[in-house]
């Protein structure tokens, strides 16, 4: 035996060490670099240290670019057939014609893709997860796929999971108050630069001074953000309707199981920076209690009820950005309808409504790849 020199690993620890990385599946973050993808790698970094090497993928823009992962600075590659040689398991933070192009090649060598895009949620042949909610789902992927839901779905979703599981969800109408960063880098550098157009000016006084300060500096967003809020998020579908409330729609149902659930949503936008906030109408099966709904929520794996009006407690964006829970508070029984809950939901749209639920669901499958 080499015996090991002061402070240093001997030969054996090292191969011992050796081996058990050869035994972590191998990770690869594809859009490493956005919004979600720079999360995802400090997510990566707090949790338990399951995986082997961890691959950084982006644009050839981005290639040679160094990121720090787990501690370390780990050079950004190129995304390429190559770039998933050895590849367990794939996570993908990219728009969604990249994921269109690029998922199937990941798992053409053999990885499972966690995709954040709206590519394949509806797909189904891709089970679409939210650990708390439906984590029996991720073993079933016949495509080799699982899909990450939308980020305002995600926002409120596991407050609902729970409750459903109790109440039995029959309806449900929701508000959106969506933060910028839900479009990725680009709306955070507009709101940004729009807040600095308005800064010490006595603007928002008269019709158009605000559209007129912020110029053509609108970005990703249809109307001015700052100082502002847009009812609108997303792209124009049929009868009005935009994409997010679509989603919002679809994703709940396929979640939750529950095909024929009546949902309306609208989408609005507002000059937050990160965290979305839902004004939730729950419509249920059988008869609730402000009381019930507080027990339920407070124990609920992954929620966490703020719920005291008089003390002045109730999430907010400024207050929730950069946790992990979904937050609920303001919960009341509807005045004319004894079946039905009034919530205001807070979650940090990049973390669980994005990087924390594909790390999560990478922990399952990775639990399954050693199990
Ligand atoms: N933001 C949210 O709250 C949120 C929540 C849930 C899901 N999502 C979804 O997650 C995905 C990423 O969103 P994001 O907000 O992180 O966007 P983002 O900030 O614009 O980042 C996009 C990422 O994709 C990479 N990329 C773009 N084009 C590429 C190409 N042709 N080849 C390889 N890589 C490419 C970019 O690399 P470069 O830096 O090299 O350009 C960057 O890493 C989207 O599908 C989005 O819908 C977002």
């Amino acid at each position: 035996m080499i015996p090991a020199e002061a402070g240093r690993p001997s030969l054996a620890d090292t191969l011992r060490a050796d081996a058990r990385t050869a035994a972590k599946p191998q990770l690869a973050v594809v859009g490493a670099t956005g919004a979600v993808g720079s999360v995802l790698l400090g997510i990566l970094s707090e949790r338990a240290d399951i995986w082997g090497e961890i691959r950084l993928i982006a644009s050839p823009r981005s290639a040679g670019r160094k990121l720090t992962v787990r501690g370390a600075e780990v050079e950004v590659v190129a995304l390429s057939e190559e770039a998933f040689d050895g590849i367990d398991v794939a996570m993908f933070d990219v728009p969604d014609e990249v994921s269109a192009q690029w998922v199937p090649v990941a798992v053409s060598k053999g990885a499972v893709v966690i995709d954040n895009a709206g590519t394949f949620r509806l797909d189904p042949d891709v089970p679409l997860v939210v650990p708390e909610v439906n984590a029996h789902a991720a073993r079933v992927r016949p495509r080799g796929i699982i899909a990450s839901p939308n980020c305002t779905t995600l926002s409120m979703i596991v407050a609902l999971g729970a409750l459903h599981a109790e109440y039995g969800l029959s309806e449900l109408i929701v508000s959106s108050y969506q933060a910028v960063s839900g479009v990725g880098k680009a709306g955070v550098d507009t709101l940004r630069a729009q807040l600095s157009a308005v800064s010490g000016t006595e603007l928002g006084t008269t019709p158009g001074d605000v559209r007129r300060a912020v110029g053509d500096t609108l970005g990703p967003f249809p109307a001015p953000i700052a100082l502002n809020v847009v009812p609108w998020a997303g792209s124009l579908q049929e009868d009005g309707w935009s994409s997010e409330e679509l989603k919002i729609r679809d994703e709940s149902r396929k979640i939750l199981g529950l095909p024929e659930l009546p949902v309306t949503a609208t989408c609005v936008r507002v000059p937050v920076i990160t965290t979305h906030s839902l004004t939730v109408h729950a419509r249920f099966e059988n008869e609730v209690t402000v009381g019930g709904a507080h027990e339920i929520l407070a124990a609920a794996p992954g929620v966490v009820l703020s719920d005291d009006p008089a003390e002045g407690e109730y999430p907010t964006p400024a207050d929730v950005v950069g946790t992990d829970p979904t937050w609920v508070g303001r919960v009341r029984r509807s005045l004319d309808d004894p079946r039905a809950l009034e919530l205001f939901v807070c979650g940090d749209n990049l973390r669980k409504g994005a990087a924390l639920n594909t790390a999560q669901v990478g922990e399952l499958v990775a639990a399954e790849l050693q199990g």
